[in-house]
This record gives structure tokens, sequence and C-alpha cells, in this order.
């Protein structure tokens, strides 16, 4: 008997066929007894039906509890009112392993007790449609990228300097020398977007960062493109394609799974180019209007990106921020030099920044100045510095973190349910 998956039960009607999973749920009305088996790719009601109550099949069952691996074979039948549309008339259930007191019940559970089951949560519909969500950006990500033309280039995640500021830096011992896991691979994409001319990475970044958020993890996955000779505007256009790609294609292929989310598909369906423009200049006396504390030259909190976002149903671009509040490589303003081209995405719904870059200093005098100011230790980044000596070129790039992404694609509040094993402040177990 051929072993199939349940998402593809469909193309099997009327035929017998295997099914291999974990019992999700059971029910029992009269004469028959209805088995929801899962197996990763969807779950499908099992039927036996008998005038016995002796019947073996019956005893079997009553034997399965919650998340019990099984094979089941039976024969496929078309039935709307299925979950599924689809049924499967139980011929005969294999018990792998009956599986003793599942922890996690159909009921409500507390947040620390299901972080705690991390593990075993994943198996539950909703984590499972959010999981599917996030592979679906990362190849919609990935598809991006290859079909226009950018080359993967990988960098390493053991640095000897930091990109983001050295306060969120975590350390490690490398043979007698310090390193440092890294936070953005973006020094190494201006090395090999003057190799490659536009490139992308994309990989795990890590961020000891004290912050108890709903937005921050301490492991995060970014994608970073950069690009030889674009500009500000030319990456903020970058950014807003990817954003409406992979919109669009979470649409097409995953509307299942955001049903299962209950999220308001109308709010992802309007998000169309080009999205609205804010300077750091006009943004602060909105915030003001807004009730916010901020004064010009104060960074964005979490408050702050979340009363922006709110006003706009797509996502906005926030522009022309305060040199000092921004990190060391960013290209001064022709006209305001206290400023920087850089750019932020804030997501729509009060989500956030799920997108940070900008055009970087190609002056090499300027940005040795900047590695001063900044307190840095100019032998780390030598090598940076070459890529001003030997034909320095204006790029720019952004990263776009991916859990942010997909935390707001799902509509759920909190970030951590966005990774298979988030890494927290002060949680690394499972
Ligand atoms: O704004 P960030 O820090 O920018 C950089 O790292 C640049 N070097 C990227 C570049 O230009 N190549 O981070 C970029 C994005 C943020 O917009 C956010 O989506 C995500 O990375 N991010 C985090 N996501 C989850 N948890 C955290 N602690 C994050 N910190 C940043
Ligand atoms: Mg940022």
């Amino acid at each position: 008997m051929k072993w199939i998956y349940i998402e593809d039960v469909a193309g099997h009607k009327d035929q017998d066929i295997e099914v291999r999973g974990w019992v999700y749920n059971k029910r029992s009305s009269g004469k028959v007894r209805f088995l929801l088996v899962r197996d990763g790719t969807g779950i499908i009601q099992a039927t036996i039906f008998s005038a016995e109550k002796e019947n073996p099949l019956f005893l079997t069952f009553d034997s399965l509890t919650q998340e019990s691996s099984v094979i089941v074979r039976g024969h496929v039948r078309e039935d709307k009112r299925a979950p599924g549309g689809h049924e499967l008339t139980i011929h005969e259930i294999e018990v792998l392993q009956v599986a003793q007191d599942y922890p996690i019940t159909l009921k409500e559970h507390s947040t620390p007790f299901l972080m705690e089951h991390r593990h075993l949560w994943l198996r539950s519909q909703k984590q499972h449609a959010v999981l599917r969500v996030r592979a679906e950006v990362i190849k919609a990500i990935r598809d991006f990228f290859d079909g226009r033309g950018f080359r993967l280039m990988d960098t390493p995640i053991l640095t000897p300097s930091a990109c983001e500021g050295t306060t969120t830096l975590f350390e490690t011992e490398y043979f007698g020398q310090k390193a440092y896991l890294t936070q953005s691979g973006q020094l190494y994409n201006e090395a090999t977007a003057a190799a490659f001319g536009k490139v992308y990475c994309f990989g795990p970044t890590f961020r000891a960062e004290k912050s108890k958020t709903r937005r921050h993890l301490i492991e995060f996955w970014m994608v970073e493109p950069e690009v030889a000779f674009a500009t500000l505007e030319d990456i903020t256009e970058l950014g807003e394609d990817l954003i409406v790609f992979i919109i669009g294609r979470v649409l097409e292929k995953r509307k299942d799974d955001l049903d299962v989310l209950e999220r308001d598909i109308d709010r992802l369906s309007v998000i169309r180019k080009p999205f609205p423009r804010l300077t750091y200049d006009e943004a602060v006396p909105k915030l003001k209007e807004k009730g916010s504390a901020i004064e010009w030259g104060d960074d964005f909190g979490a408050p702050e990106e979340t009363i922006i976002s709110e006003i706009y149903p797509t996502p906005v671009c926030v522009t022309h921020f305060p040199a000092k509040i921004k990190a060391f490589y960013m290209q001064p303003d022709a006209v305001r030099p206290d400023l920087v081209l850089g750019v932020d995405f804030l997501a729509s719904e009060g989500y956030g920044e799920i997108i940070g870059g900008g055009q970087r200093i190609h002056d090499l005098a300027l940005l040795e100045r900047r590695i001063r100011e900044n307190d840095l230790p100019r032998e780390a980044y030598e090598w940076y510095l070459d890529l001003r000596k030997y034909g320095s070129f204006p790029h720019s790039g952004f990263g776009l973190g991916v859990e942010r992404t997909v935390a707001w694609i799902c509509g759920i509040k909190h970030i951590r349910e966005t990774i298979p094993f988030p890494r927290l402040l002060y949680r690394i177990y499972p």
C-alpha cells in the first residue's frame, strides 16, 4: 500500500493508501469513531464504522492517546464536510508508540509553560502555520534576489569586529584572540559587492541586547543585499520591491496558513509601492502631535515606531536620521552633514522596523574619522578601509529581519513564535 502525505490525499480519491503520523485528536459518536491524524503536511479525519462494540479496530482506537504515533491504512473518500475535503475509511491501524500524558493538551496553556515545551509546542496548529509562513518567506527572499541577478555570498559568523555598535556584541575566545558573533554581514558584503556588483548574504545574526520586548531576539535571521554604485533611493526601491514580492508570494501560497492564524488578509493585499517616505525631521513633529515625548536628536523607541506605523496602511520609509543615533559607516547628507542617508522601513499595524539600511561612506578620510570618533579599534577595520583605497565606490544596502517580517505577515503579537527555537533574553532552553 502506498504511503501518501496528507496534503496529497486529494489526488488519491477512491484508492487504498497509508498515512503515517500522530494522533491529533479523536472522538466517538454511536457506531462511528473519528481519529484525527496529522503528518506534518496536514490533518485528515480517519473513520471506523462498526455495529459491533468489540470490533478490534475500536479497541485499538480506544488505546490511542494524543500524539501517539501510528500508521493508518484505509480508503480515501471525498467528503465535503471533512476538514480538507477528504476522509480515510480505516482498514488497519498500526500503533508505533502510545504517547503517555502528552503535556500540551488542546486546552489553553500559559506562555512560560509552552516556551518550556517549545520542542513539542511546534506540533500545534498555530505554530505549524507560522513556521510554514516563515519557510515561504525565506524561499521568496531567495527567489527575489536570485531572480534579479544577485550573487549569494555567505559572510562569517565569527568576526574580529563590530558592525552595529560594541554594546551588543557576544564575545568569545578565538585561539588566544577575541572574537565576536556577527551582528550583521554588511561589512563583508561591501567587499563582495566590489567583487560581484550586487550581492546578498542570508544567515543568523546575534545581538546581546538586554531588551525584553516582543520585537527582540538574541539570535535572528537577516537577509542583507548590498549594491555597488546604488544610492539611498535605489536601495529604498529595492526594499519596497522585496516586501511587495514577499507578501505576494505568501498570499499566493500560504493563504491556508494565514486563515488558521485568522490573519486579516485585506491588511496585506493593500500593500503596493511606492511606500510613503518621511524624513526624520518630518517624523518628529508628527510623533509629538500624537503624544510622544521625543525631542529632535533622540532615537525612535518601540513606541515611536508604533505610532508612525499606525498612521499608514503600508510600510513607511523613514530617512535622513541624525548621524549620532546611527552606525559609524553611514554616508552623511551632502547638504545637511548632521544627517545620514539611512532608511528604516517601519511595517504597518504597529510592527515597527523590519528593514534598516542606507548608503555607506565611501570617502577614506571620513570613514577613518568615524572609526576614531566611535572608539573602534582601527586594526580590526584595516581591510574595510582598503575598500576605500582601491577603487572606492558609492554603495548602499540594507538588512531585513526575517522574524519581524514573519510576525507582521502572520499578525502575531510576539516574535518568539516566528522561529522554531527562539533565543530570548534569559532563555536558551530548549
Ligand atoms: O537596523 P539593523 O541593526 O541594521 C543592520 O544590521 C545593518 N548592518 C543592515 C545592513 O544595512 N546590511 O538591523 C536590520 C534589521 C532590523 O530592521 C530588524 O528587522 C532586524 O534586522 N533586527 C532584529 N530582529 C529581531 N531581533 C533583534 N534583536 C533585531 N535587531 C535587528
Ligand atoms: Mg535598525
